[in-house]
């Protein structure tokens, strides 16, 4: 893939199906390892990567094409190794629209793992709290969500389809996989995390901004839990080419909906929750991943 694939008009081109098979070579090359799981690490998350075994690293920015992140608690790279004895690869960081990358952008790794032969991907973020029975440091198994940016526009599919990825209207009302989402609860429940463990709708708003009072005020009366900044490029990039998708949220901090309230949300607070709780999720996911057949 073409660091600078530009047209006439210096529009930044979309890679295409050969570009995206060129990168998932560039990997193959790179290890022997041949994964069908990818878990995404959200800001302050990455500390999964700290349990996986047999590591081998590969930067963002030496896999030709892949957006690289500039954000802090995102490292940007791929960690490829053993995950309870399976084989795994995490994307420990990714880039956010919010950053400036198109969000097209955003997606591409997420065509390239399935071109590599990736089935399934764990997407984790980190996320405001808009359901008020939440508390900071739960961990929220996302079972559906509100893509607001979309309403203006931003989906990773818009422009042309590519049918060798998948359909032009892919449904999106079976986005996240109900057998991950039972089997976190049970793996959540044997580990004692019942009272942490919610379930709930997450939103994507592109960010950098947190929200308004008002635009948290809107997310619940859209039947929305918890709100964040990433992770929908990706579920619909992967849904539409088939893979199956299982999601998880740490509420990090709790959306502000009252005027009087003297609390505001900070990146500092974010990262500071997912170190807190990192231990749960990594127990969390790792004890899910021992547990499905087939991967
Ligand atoms: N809003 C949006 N994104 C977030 C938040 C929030 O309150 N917390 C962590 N990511």
């Amino acid at each position: 893939m073409s660091a600078t694939n530009r047209n006439e008009n210096g529009v930044e081109e979309r890679p295409t199906r050969k570009d995206i098979e060129e990168t998932a070579s560039f990997l193959k090359k790179q290890t022997s390892d041949r994964p069908k799981l990818a878990i995404i690490c959200g800001s302050g998350l990455g500390g999964l990567a700290d349990i996986v075994e047999d590591r081998i690293n590969i930067p963002y920015k030496d896999v030709p094409g892949f957006p690289v992140s500039t954000v802090a608690g995102h490292t940007g790279q791929l960690v490829f190794g053993k995950l309870s004895g399976k084989s795994v690869v995490l994307m420990q960081g990714r880039a956010h629209v919010y950053e400036g990358v198109p969000i097209w952008k955003v997606a591409i790794p997420i065509r390239v793992l399935q071109v590599f032969g990736v089935k399934t991907i764990f997407v984790t973020n980190a996320a405001g709290g808009i359901n008020r029975d939440f508390s900071v440091g739960d961990i929220m198994v996302i079972s559906d969500h509100v893509n607001i940016a979309g309403f203006a526009g931003a989906n990773p599919l818009v422009g042309l389809n590519d049918d060798s990825f998948g359909p032009r209207f892919p449904a999106m009302s079976d986005a996240y996989d109900p057998d991950l989402m039972q089997l976190a609860k049970k793996v959540g429940h044997e580990l004692g995390l019942d009272s942490i463990l919610r379930q709930g709708v997450y939103s994507f708003l592109v960010g950098p901004s947190f929200e308004t009072i008002a635009e948290c005020r809107l997310l619940k009366t859209l039947g929305v839990d918890a709100t964040g900044m990433s992770t929908v490029p990706e579920v619909v990039t992967a849904r539409h080419c088939g893979m199956r998708v299982f999601g998880l949220s740490l509420i990090t901090n709790k959306c502000v909906m009252e005027y009087n309230m003297r609390e505001k949300a900070n990146h500092e607070e974010v990262l500071e929750t997912g170190k807190k709780r990192a231990k749960d999720l990594q127990n969390l996911v790792s004890k899910m991943v021992a547990s499905i057949d087939g991967i």
